[in-house]
């Protein structure tokens, strides 16, 4: 393992979607060297089984880390964080992961009406992880979950070609909105870290006004305080143009591929 502050920042998702903590942790660490992981390969995630993701995601991370040697690993992902956080640092103890679980917490403590939605990919809307996180945080809240089998996907194409079938959007998010005896639904997690993407959609779409709690910057803020190195000091910041990079496990380059991720910063490996 190198020990140079240079060791670059790991930024993993199955595919599009950890570019929404990318953006954010770009703003907080702009003389950090990232490497964006799309194992779109194996896009979706939230319709795996759970067994057979866990030990492709633990295999691949092996891969990466031999290769890439980063400082920490961002697992940008709520679908994997919520199955394999814990068995990832196991595997690799010594190695620093900060993991997207949804953001039921906060919105629990946000809520007037008490009525919260978790918006997320079927898979973590099943997972033993995140009734925990209910139970531990929001048992006073009524929590609805919404596990959506399209809104990833129509983020990849959002994403790619620049439209969306706005009907597509409103019938995915429609679940979310409960009215109860007065009340209505005041919050939405997003706990899929593609959905920020078309959170504008969302808002064009939805019944009634909510906060769409989005936790990117969150994770980004714990990513920075897992840095050794900790914040550039004022006049350290380097230029690095042109040195973060972007890798697809599918080895795909095509245009549309190419032209978003230089409009993150990044260039495909
Ligand atoms: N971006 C991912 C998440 O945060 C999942 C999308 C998928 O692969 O289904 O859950």
């Amino acid at each position: 393992m190198s020990t140079t502050a240079d060791r670059p920042i790991l930024m993993f998702d199955s595919g599009i979607g950890g570019l929404s903590v990318l953006r954010e942790a770009r703003v907080l660490m702009p003389g950090r060297r990232f490497i964006y992981v799309a194992d779109d390969a194996a896009f979706p995630y939230g319709a795996w089984e759970e067994p057979a993701l866990a030990g492709h995601i633990l295999e691949l991370f092996g891969k990466l880390f031999d290769r890439y040697d980063p400082e920490i690993s961002v697992v940008a992902c709520n679908t994997a964080s919520t199955l394999v956080i814990d068995a990832l640092r196991e595997v690799f103890p010594g190695r620093p992961f900060v993991g997207t679980v949804p953001a039921i917490k906060p919105a629990a403590e946000r809520t007037c009406s008490g009525l919260v939605s978790v918006l997320a990919t079927p898979g973590t809307v099943k997972r033993q992880y995140t009734r925990d996180l209910i139970a531990q945080w929001a048992s006073k809240c009524h929590v609805r979950l919404v596990g959506s089998d399209r809104l990833a996907g129509l983020a990849e194409i959002y994403m790619r070609d620049g439209f969306v079938d706005e009907d597509a959007v409103r019938a995915e998010i429609t679940p979310c909105f409960v009215e109860q005896e007065g009340r209505r639904t005041d919050i939405v997690v997003l706990a899929c870290t593609h959905y920020p993407f078309l959170v504008n959609r969302m808002r064009k779409t939805a019944p009634w006004p909510v906060d769409w709690l989005d936790p990117a910057e969150a994770i980004a803020r714990r990513a920075l305080s897992l840095l050794d190195s900790g914040p550039p000091e004022e006049g350290e910041i380097e230029f690095r143009n042109g040195s973060d990079i972007a890798v697809f496990t599918s080895g795909k380059s095509d245009f549309a591929t190419r032209r978003m991720m230089q409009g993150f910063g990044l260039s495909l490996a």
